[in-house]
């Protein structure tokens, strides 16, 4: 997946609050770098805790609005949130890359793009999912498009780029910090009250935050292509995840899937070479045939008839529930 990654200097690495930190990106000669629309994310190489590595998505941040500096960039700009729990790879980046250091950069990429539709590009960001959510903003209002964005997090004090999008949007703009309405969450369904038939709703946070527009979107009858997301990170693992078996149909093999690992994970372990991309049950490239068995399904890819037929498994978050045959 790294043929043709780029080299890029960290020119500038600055904490935007006690959870985020910013870094911008350039290439040493100062050259320019592939372009980019808003909702793009590039791929970072990370170092784990463990002393692997891995490749981490970040949204680009682009708040000038400004054309030239998404076709022809001279520098990308991520911001991190930091992950207590996890891995180590934003405690990597936080802890331990430096101004000057050098990162390994996959070139943009965009599975979230703003489609402009006949109504509003209305927008909700829940916490650091604002990063491209505010590229969306910035360059909605530079092309002149009508814009409504809600963003939501625990407290004005962790949402990052909050004053851009207030001076950007000012009254298109709708803040929801918790600790200011006495930690209730956004009120999801107000949002969505809102809008217009003809407005198309682009969300990107939390899976919380994600699953309860997708929810609510279905209970008033929105077709499905009315809400478009990107979820900020692969969903976590839930409470009372047991490990399951998988019996690979072609190879005859058996693999047992512990209860703190993916599908996806074991299958590359066993040196097999599945095709995968977000990693997060959204793009549906992971997509591999069950011959038996009942699947847990977690994506947000296969439809609710698809996934009663038990006859696909996007193994990237999906689990098994008992003994699963693939067709691999
Ligand atoms: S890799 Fe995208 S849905 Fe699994």
């Amino acid at each position: 997946m790294n043929d043709d990654a780029l080299t890029l200097r960290v020119l500038r690495a600055t904490l935007l609050n006690p959870l985020i930190r910013e870094f911008e990106l350039a290439r040493p000669d100062g050259g320019v770098l592939p372009g980019f629309e808003a909702g793009a994310h590039v791929r970072v190489r990370v170092r784990l805790a463990d002393g692997s590595s891995d490749w981490r998505h970040y949204s680009l941040v682009e708040l000038s609005g400004d054309a030239a500096a998404r076709q022809a960039p001279t520098r990308y700009v991520i911001a991190v949130r930091r992950e207590a729990e996890g891995r180590g790879g934003s405690r990597h980046l936080h802890e331990q890359v430096a101004e000057g250091d050098l990162l390994e950069v996959q070139p943009p990429k965009n599975d979230f793009a703003l489609r402009p539709g006949a109504g509003r590009a209305v927008l909700v960001a829940g916490g650091i999912g604002v990063t491209p959510i505010a590229s969306m903003a910035a360059q909605a209002h530079a092309q002149g498009l009508a814009v409504a964005m809600t963003y939501a997090g625990r407290s004005r004090a962790l949402m990052a780029y909050l004053a851009p999008l207030e001076a950007l949007l000012g009254s298109a703009l709708t803040v929801h910090a918790d600790d200011e309405r006495g930690g209730a969450p956004l009120d999801v369904d107000a949002v969505l009250g809102e809008c217009a038939a003809n407005d198309v709703v682009n969300v990107c946070g939390p899976q919380v935050l994600l699953d309860q527009v997708l929810a609510r979107a279905q209970a008033r009858g929105w077709p499905r292509e009315r809400v478009r997301f990107e979820l900020f990170s692969a969903p976590p693992a839930e409470a009372g995840d047991a490990a399951f078996e998988v019996v690979l149909k072609q190879s005859g093999a058996t693999l047992n899937v512990p209860a703190d690992k993916t599908l996806l994970d074991c299958l590359i372990e066993h040196g097999c070479d599945p095709l995968y991309d977000c990693k997060r049950g959204e793009c549906g490239v992971c997509a591999v045939p069950v011959l038996e068995g009942e699947v847990d399904h977690r994506d947000y890819v296969l439809s609710a008839d698809e996934k009663k037929s038990n006859k696909v498994i996007q193994v990237c978050v999906s689990r098994g529930r008992g003994r699963l045959v693939l067709d691999l």
